[in-house]
């Protein structure tokens, strides 16, 4: 059976700190409220030159360098992100060209917000098990500062900029649970609730990318029970406990949420891969990102089983069970 296993990793954060600290000079706040609200003790931000498409050539070399492959290797490329460098092309069209991928592989971007990076992780899984595809990058990028609306500090000091890469690669399994790689990917979206977590503006509306704008209580009431259902749902569909679970490795809003969703799954907290402190909300750039500290210090072993999941605006949600 064919299996997407995972090749190379990288994250790009630019060189700009944020801290608390910082930001309670200009906004009418407090590090410990922070701290503890969310965990998030600093952020990044891009230079003002810095595009998306830069963080991500930046953690797509990254990954390439880590797979010890060239970019003429790769035939498609799937950027996550909401911050596009622009309306069209595909981010990842550009990011195609910067890092000097042969003209004629696939490119396209996705826009899942938060989950971006889980729905792409998806689409490039089915591209390599249908066998469409036999190297796939996969990205998430965001340059969230730049949709940040600084007269509203429930949200301002929450996001911050950074980039992940990831390498999917064919190879053949068993076709059962021990199997190396993607496993298992579900993916879900409840466009009901569009007004808890939304931008001012569009291409298709105003005209303009607008400002974020959060219902914080309800997006997070959201999230403990939507990332319950699905790694419940993920346990299920492999016909796993939660014991069999070695990391977890989430979507980096908010540590409370985290500790919830490990809870749940039975996980000390030494067992789930923690970014939130030093980078805050990344968006689509959360969970690569976390996939990129965690391989940097050496954290998985080979035969691991990682449960990856996010939740974003849309809603949308979702999870990928991984053998690394
Ligand atoms: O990535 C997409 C998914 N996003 C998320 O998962 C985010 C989900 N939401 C959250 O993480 C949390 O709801 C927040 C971190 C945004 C807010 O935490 P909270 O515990 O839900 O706080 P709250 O909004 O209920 O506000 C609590 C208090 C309020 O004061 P009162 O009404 O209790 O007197 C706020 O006015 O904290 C106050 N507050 C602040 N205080 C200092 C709100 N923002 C701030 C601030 N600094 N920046």
């Amino acid at each position: 059976m064919k299996r997407a296993i995972f090749k190379g990793v990288g994250g790009y954060l630019p060189e700009k700190i944020v801290t608390n600290a910082d930001l309670e000079k200009i906004v009418d706040t407090n590090s410990d409220w922070i701290i503890q609200r969310t965990g998030i003790e600093q952020r990044y931000f891009a230079a003002e030159d810095q595009a998306t498409s830069d963080l991500a050539a930046a953690a797509a070399n990254k990954a390439l360098t880590h797979a010890g492959l060239d970019a003429a290797d790769i035939d498609c490329i799937i950027v996550a992100t909401t911050t596009p460098d622009l309306t069209f092309p595909a981010t990842a069209a550009i990011v195609q060209a910067k890092i000097g991928m042969k003209v004629g592989t696939a490119a396209f971007d996705v826009q899942a917000v938060c989950s971006g990076f889980v729905y792409a992780l998806t689409i490039a899984n089915s591209f390599i098990v249908s066998g469409q595809h036999k190297r796939i990058l996969v990205i998430g990028a965001e340059i969230m500062s730049r949709l940040l609306d600084w007269n509203d500090r429930t949200t301002c000091l929450l996001f911050g900029d950074g980039a992940g890469a990831v390498i999917l690669e064919l190879a053949e399994g068993k076709g059962d649970v021990n199997d190396r790689g993607i496993l298992s990917t579900h993916l879900h979206s409840d466009g009901a609730n569009t007004n808890l977590l939304y931008t001012t503006g569009g291409p298709g509306t105003n005209g303009i990318s607008g400002k974020l704008v959060m219902l914080g209580r309800d997006v997070y009431r959201h999230a403990v029970q939507r990332l319950a259902e699905v790694v419940e749902e993920t346990l299920l569909a492999n016909n796993l406990e939660k014991t069999a679970i070695d990391w977890l490795v989430p979507h980096q809003a908010n540590k409370r949420i985290i500790e919830s969703t490990a809870e749940k799954l039975g996980l000390s907290m030494d067992k789930v891969i923690l970014t939130v402190a030093r980078h805050g909300n990344t968006s689509a750039a959360s969970v690569p990102l976390a996939l990129a500290d965690a391989v940097e210090n050496n954290r998985f072993k080979p035969g691991e089983l990682l449960l990856l999941e996010a939740m974003g605006a849309g809603l949308t949600w979702g999870s990928a069970l991984v053998r690394w």
